[in-house]
């Protein structure tokens, strides 16, 4: 019987570890550093995702089978490298494939090397130059910090000065530090954006169903952007034509581009993207298993999650080990208030065992803690209610039943999770 190790401390390593823990091969799972909910399905380890050599020590001390990445700090640290150096069965990406993430000026390239449909765009490490660019550009324009920015270092300006302000705020100001140096400076895409992941080999990969985030705070799309308030999959108006798309001119073609760099990718590989019509454009890659599409796909995978993975660890991912239920799955994140700005922790939450045990419901937990006297609230998205249902309908009434029966002091979420219509 296998042990498994999960990095990270989300929602997603928890619904990671609650998939692998119901393989017939998986007797134990641990999770680095995981949270209040992954202690109750799982080990918490008290190693951060960070912590290469402690990471390393601890899956050679235990005897780890096979190690799951879900945070992509985890993989920008070298904890890939390191544990393939050791010989080490591990799922996710090396330092150098991750780059696709962290660096958006190096995924900007490989697209455009690779003819991957995306934004027209330059980058650039010189304000000046910057600022001269867009000039000519047509507005609005999407100004990127190149590095990694917890979501932030993105602009879309409407008006020629506050692109000059996002230039100045992210090269000359530094508000992302080092993250800022250079610059992607790309056109806007109009569209419906869309989630896709893709489990890969190195060569060979397996698209799961399309899925879409909501990424604004508020209903109706307004507020600031967050991680991501609430998913679901799949989206029926995503066409088997814009699958093959995808696979064909997207997936393969990034896959074929690192192989090239001798940065071959293994983990899930993410593109998120903007489709309009039968127009499908990258927006950006991520490295990883997003954060709640993962909460999301977990209520749907059918197949040895455990087995899957580490045949994808090993270059023998097969298509045939995945696959699907029927029906729709979908999550909505509960924060806590002020989120994604400054927030308060420690409120107690309630309701929690009521609400899992309604039908079809499973509770994943982010910022949370056990402190002896109960779970209590210790992060910006707080918990992730899951829902599945015959249809979109059945499971959006399920997930907000349940939702009713959960509280703590401030808790805020999105009432419109699903109800995302079809473009015209
Ligand atoms: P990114 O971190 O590159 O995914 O950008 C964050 C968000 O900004 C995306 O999820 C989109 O909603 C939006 N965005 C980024 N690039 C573009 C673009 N070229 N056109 C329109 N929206 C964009
Ligand atoms: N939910 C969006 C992300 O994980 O990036």
């Amino acid at each position: 019987m296998a042990k498994v190790l999960v990095i990270g401390s989300g929602g997603r390593e928890h619904a990671l570890a609650w998939k692998l823990a119901q393989s017939d091969s998986v007797d134990k799972v641990f999770v680095a550093p995981g949270n209040g909910g992954t202690a109750a399905i799982a080990e918490n380890v008290p190693v951060q995702f960070t912590d290469v050599d402690g990471l390393l020590k601890f899956a050679q001390d235990n005897q780890i089978d096979l190690t799951v990445i879900g945070q992509e700090a985890a993989s920008d640290a070298g904890v890939v490298d390191a544990f393939q150096a050791a010989g080490l069965a591990i799922f996710g990406p090396t330092k150098a494939a991750t780059q696709v993430e962290s660096s958006k000026a190096f995924s900007k390239l490989l697209m455009q090397e690779q003819n991957i449909p995306t934004a027209q765009f330059q980058n650039f490490d010189d304000p000046a130059k910057a600022l001269a660019y867009i000039e000519g550009r047509r507005l609005p324009i999407v100004i990127k910090a190149s590095g990694l920015a917890e979501g932030k270092g993105v602009v879309i300006a409407q008006t020629l000065k506050e692109a000059q302000e996002a230039i100045d705020n992210m090269m000359v100001q530094k508000a992302f530090g080092e993250s800022g140096t250079t610059v992607v400076i790309e056109d806007f895409l109009s569209g419906q954006e869309v989630s896709m992941q893709a489990l890969c080999d190195g060569t060979t990969s397996v698209l799961f169903p399309a899925s879409q985030d909501h990424k604004q705070i508020f209903d109706g799309d307004k507020g600031p952007n967050t991680g991501g308030m609430g998913v679901f999959a799949p989206v029926l108006w995503v066409t088997p034509d814009h699958l093959k798309t995808i696979e064909e001119k997207v997936v393969q073609p990034a896959l074929a581009g690192l192989r090239q760099k001798g940065a071959a990718f293994t983990g899930c590989l993410y593109p998120g993207l903007m489709i309009d019509g039968t127009d499908v454009n990258v927006v950006e890659f991520n490295a990883r298993f997003g954060d709640p599409e993962a909460e999301t796909y977990m209520r749907l995978f059918e197949g040895d999650l455990y087995k899957t993975l580490l045949d994808c660890s090993q270059g023998k991912l097969d298509a045939a080990s995945v696959g699907w239920k029927p029906g729709t799955a979908i999550t909505v994140a509960l924060a806590s208030a002020g989120y994604p700005g400054k927030y308060e922790k420690g409120k107690t939450i309630t309701g929690l065992e009521e609400a899992a045990a309604q039908p079809d419901i499973v509770l994943f937990h982010a910022g949370t803690a056990q402190d002896g006297q109960g779970c209590k609230t210790a992060g910006g998205r707080v918990l992730y209610v899951t829902a599945y249902g015959e249809s979109i309908e059945d499971a959006r009434s399920k997930a907000y039943a349940a939702i009713k029966l959960i509280n703590f002091e401030g808790m805020q979420y999105r009432t419109d999770i699903g109800l995302r219509s079809a473009p015209v």
